[in-house]
């Protein structure tokens, strides 16, 4: 899947999401936000002046935000994105209300929109976890320009002695039948059971 695919997901059927931002004694906060637009430059959401969550972003203007879908936990998907945000005002702020038709019975009038402005969340990285399907599928992404940081383990092939201790202890059966052995990164849950039983500690725990 490719980035834009993953907003659309987020933005269009996911929606509503749980950001998390930093108050001023540095201690995370919540609050369930809106994604209002996803393009080639990010996602878009919006806030009221007035809210301690405009205060919070302008201080430190960076967000984590997880979204999820799907009706008990064998059956979601969850995108999780976290990065740099920018205020870009009013820009936009008609589209995202032709968008949204719902957004005009909560800010009704011109003059009561005039609290709003945009924010857009312009680079970062994230990861798509699907746990409908087993092994889950994972996707780890990148936007505005920022590196993918992977995460969880892989084999190094030049220690692998090609015994069995990893494919054993692997929940997910998610290590190969080859030696030296590789780690599908895909289907990884990251739980370290590998990292904790090579003998010859040929496995490496990445970020
Ligand atoms: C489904 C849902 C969607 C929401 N979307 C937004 C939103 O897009 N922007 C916003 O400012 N508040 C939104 N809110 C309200 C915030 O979650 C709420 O005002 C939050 O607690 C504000 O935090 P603060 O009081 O710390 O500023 C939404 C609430 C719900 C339940």
């Amino acid at each position: 899947m490719t980035t834009m695919d993953i907003f659309h997901i987020l933005q269009g059927e996911i929606h509503s999401t749980v950001f998390a931002t930093l108050d001023e004694n540095g201690l995370p906060q919540t609050c369930v936000i809106d994604l209002m637009l996803a393009d080639g430059d990010g996602l878009y959401f919006l806030t009221a002046r007035g809210k301690s969550f405009y205060e919070r972003l302008t201080a430190r203007p960076f967000a984590a935000l997880s979204g999820m879908k799907g009706g008990g936990t064998l059956s979601t998907v969850a995108v999780s994105v976290r990065g740099a945000v920018r205020n870009i005002g009013q820009a936009r702020l008609a589209e995202i209300f032709e968008k949204n038709p719902y957004m005009a019975k909560i800010y009704p009038t011109k003059q009561s929109r005039e609290a709003l402005e945009v924010f857009q969340i312009y680079k970062g990285e994230g990861e798509y976890f699907d746990l409908s399907q087993l092994p889950p599928f994972r996707q780890s992404f990148s936007f505005g320009g920022e590196a993918v940081h992977e995460t969880g383990y892989r084999i190094d092939a030049g220690k692998c002695i090609g015994c069995q201790g990893c494919r054993g202890v692997c929940p997910q059966g998610c290590i190969s039948n080859t030696v030296p052995r590789a780690i599908d990164p895909s289907h990884c849950i990251h739980c370290g059971n590998c990292f904790r039983i090579c003998p010859v500690k040929a496995v490496e725990k990445l970020g």
